[in-house]
């Protein structure tokens, strides 16, 4: 049985995705694959409101994040860490041999503009890595006010992860003078995964072209020279470029004034329906997630129960990250998702819950 998926990534992909899936296969040095790249990477861009460059990675979120801190840390990088994903890159940033300190808040509080300009005015740093929204604990960090503290440094370079977040909401690239954004494409974008995409601000490339021992696979001047000829320094996964292509049609046609406004009312339900069964929100306002909630255990609902029993029900459910397992859960409401389908989903939880 398929379980519907309500996991903050991978996201339910529609049969119109997988149709584009199957198209036939074409070489990655054929013209035919130059003009699918130009379109997808010419739509991404109005997508960004950026014009910098979009590259296309053969990897999970993970490879490019791991890139861009080989490519554009020269000196030492300030990681800010608000959850599971953004401790994580802390640790990639030191196994990749780079310089790094964290800047540590607790599980559910967001980065704020305060922290960044407390780590960035004492000098010391050169580039920062950032999760705008932090999947594990549903926190949305303010990025348009931490944007205006970096504008402040123009010698750091900024590395944001919009991995669950990008689609979802306005996010204009180029007006928050992000240098390096970098998100995978099996949340908000709902495609299978396997791709990321990354851009890079002339100051990122500039910051490139000095650093040492950047590798090969996630080379940012590899990427530039290659996407010279509309194509990528090494084979694609040629596939999910083609269902990039039709989401981002269905994206445009959708309207992204449209596309917005149904993540913050997805949002919007979703809280409601947390608060009005007797669960918290581990976030506080203004930092609640638009594409997922994490709801606290308040009940003491088994909540490892609650997601088998689901499960058999043919929902795919979280109960909770790392060590916030059993003590809140987790539901997505990103992609081509709609109300109706969180309706589905919270009126199977009721009668469970009932019998709990
Ligand atoms: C915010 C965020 N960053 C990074 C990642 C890691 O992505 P991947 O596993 O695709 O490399 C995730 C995955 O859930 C995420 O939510």
């Amino acid at each position: 049985m398929h379980k519907k998926l309500f996991i903050p990534g991978p996201i339910e992909v529609s049969q119109e995705i997988l149709d584009a899936m199957a198209t036939p296969m074409i070489g990655h040095r054929m013209p035919e694959y130059a003009r699918l790249h130009k379109g997808v990477t010419d739509k991404l861009k109005k997508l960004m409101f950026t014009e910098d460059r979009v590259f296309l990675s053969t990897s999970s979120a993970f490879g490019a994040m791991e890139g861009a801190v080989r490519n554009l840390v020269g000196k030492r990088c300030a990681n800010f860490c608000n959850g599971a994903f953004s401790d994580k890159w802390h640790k990639v940033t030191l196994s990749c041999g780079k310089e790094a300190d964290p800047f540590k808040v607790e599980w559910g509080q967001p980065i704020t503009p305060e922290l960044v300009e407390s780590a960035l005015s004492t000098g010391k740093y050169d580039a920062i890595t950032l999760i705008h929204n932090e999947t594990s604990t549903g926190v949305m960090s303010p990025l348009p006010e931490i944007a205006q503290v970096l504008k402040k440094y123009p010698d750091v370079v900024s590395i944001i992860d919009t991995v669950s977040s990008m689609s979802a909401l306005k996010l204009p690239i180029a007006e928050l003078g992000i240098d390096c954004c970098v998100f995978g494409v099996q949340k908000a974008f709902a495609l299978p995964p396997g791709l990321a995409v990354f851009t890079a601000s002339e100051r990122a490339l500039e910051r490139a072209k000095g650093i040492e021992g950047r590798g090969y696979y996630f080379d940012f001047l590899e990427f530039a020279a290659a996407d010279e000829k509309d194509n990528t320094p090494s084979t694609p996964c040629i596939s999910q470029i083609y269902a990039m292509d039709r989401q981002l049609d269905r994206i445009f046609a959708e309207g992204l004034e449209k596309r917005w406004q149904r993540h913050l009312e997805m949002a919007q339900f979703m809280r409601g329906w947390a608060t009005e069964h007797g669960f918290g929100l581990f976030a506080d306002e203004p930092y609640r997630s638009l594409t997922l909630t994490c709801a606290t255990n308040e009940r003491g609902v088994d909540l490892a129960q609650l997601k088998k029993q689901l499960g058999e029900r043919g929902f795919a459910f979280d109960d909770g990250y790392g060590k916030l397992k059993g003590k809140t859960f987790r539901v997505a409401h990103m992609g081509d998702m709609q109300v109706a389908d969180l309706k589905e989903i919270t009126a199977e939880m009721e009668g469970l819950l009932k019998g709990m």
